[in-house]
């Protein structure tokens, strides 16, 4: 398989851990690496968050070594914030900026930022331009639309703006995630423009993520990744054998204790967030569900682990 670029950065493979609030961070992006996701993006951050820079904030910007390449992936609403946060230096620990176009949050919609934007094509093509001038990698992931399939309209603009690559989540704003996504839609645009294109959106294993590839020239994979970030290591081999392996839940639960040493590590250990995820690990085996019940009660890490590890 030939080789994916984005601007000048080299991708090991064609498969993008994709950007999740309150799941993506320092920590989980080093796991899911580690089992073959050739790129990541921090969670979504509100422009204006990075430029008043707070406690949460520096704790999402935190990267490493083995955290490459990097996308810190942002959101906002007007041009000016977006002049400012070309400015700034920490951008330069990243290897690309991505603008979110697509989060449906009513919180953020609100703000006229994420799906909003798909309303005003013009102004992200203002965004990455200003971007683009400060020379930076600039890639942006957007919906079919935010009502309306606009798809085609917006992808044109950010290829004519200078972006380095898209990301197109194939559903509307409007539409559920229980909704299939039509990918359809990729391949369309896939014709129209010359940046490369990823898809996103119903990839679940092996199998699906052959199919887009086939279609884009990269898989982005979210929610099959939450609590197993095997997915990576099995669609690669599904798209080298032909076959993929049903992950063991012991798998499962040593990734997890090994997301908590890992945020150990970084100092980025959250009892809630440690909990939320714990969620999606602890699945899969007979009492599943009690463990998950008793983790909820759980009143710190240590004893997170130590319940944990009494279920090996
Ligand atoms: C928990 C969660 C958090 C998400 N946060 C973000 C985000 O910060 N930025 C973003 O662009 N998309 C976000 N998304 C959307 C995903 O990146 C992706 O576009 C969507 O889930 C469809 O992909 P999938 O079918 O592989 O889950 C989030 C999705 C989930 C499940």
């Amino acid at each position: 398989m030939k080789a994916l670029k984005i601007g000048n950065i080299k991708l090991k493979n064609r498969l993008f851990l994709a950007p999740m609030v309150e799941v993506t961070d320092l920590p989980y992006r080093v796991l899911c690496r580690r089992q073959g996701a050739a790129i990541a993006y921090t969670e979504m951050i509100y422009v204006d968050a990075i430029l008043h820079e707070n406690k949460k904030t520096l704790d999402m910007l935190r990267t490493s070594e083995e955290d490459k390449p990097i996308g810190i992936q942002v959101t906002g609403n007007n041009a000016g914030e977006f002049r400012k946060l070309s400015k700034l230096s920490l951008l330069r620990n990243f290897d690309l900026v991505d603008i979110n176009c697509g989060c449906p949050s009513s919180r953020i919609v609100g703000n006229e930022a994420g799906s909003y934007l798909l309303k005003t094509p013009d102004k992200i093509g203002e965004m990455i331009k200003i971007l683009k001038d400060s020379g930076l990698i600039v890639t942006a992931k957007i919906r079919l639309g935010f009502k309306n399939n606009n798809v085609m309209e917006v992808s044109k603009k950010i290829n004519k703006a200078g972006a380095d690559l898209l990301t197109i989540h194939a559903r509307t704003a409007e539409q559920r995630s229980s909704e299939p996504a039509d990918w359809k839609w990729i391949s369309k645009v896939k014709n129209e423009i010359g940046i490369p294109v990823v898809g996103n959106g119903g990839i679940v294993d092996g199998k699906s993520a052959a199919v887009m590839l086939d279609i884009a020239d990269g898989a982005m994979i979210a929610g099959a990744a939450l609590g197993n970030p095997f997915v990576f290591r099995e669609a690669l081999r599904y798209l080298k054998t032909g076959k993929e392996k049903e992950v063991d839940y012991k798998e499962k639960i040593a990734a997890y204790l090994d997301y908590i040493n890992l945020a150990k590590k970084y100092g980025l250990t959250d009892l809630a967030r440690v909990k939320f995820l714990g969620g999606h690990f602890l699945r899969g085996f007979w009492g599943a569900s009690k463990a998950r019940w008793g983790l909820m009660g759980m009143k710190s890490v240590e004893d997170v682990v130590e319940f944990v590890g009494g279920i090996r």
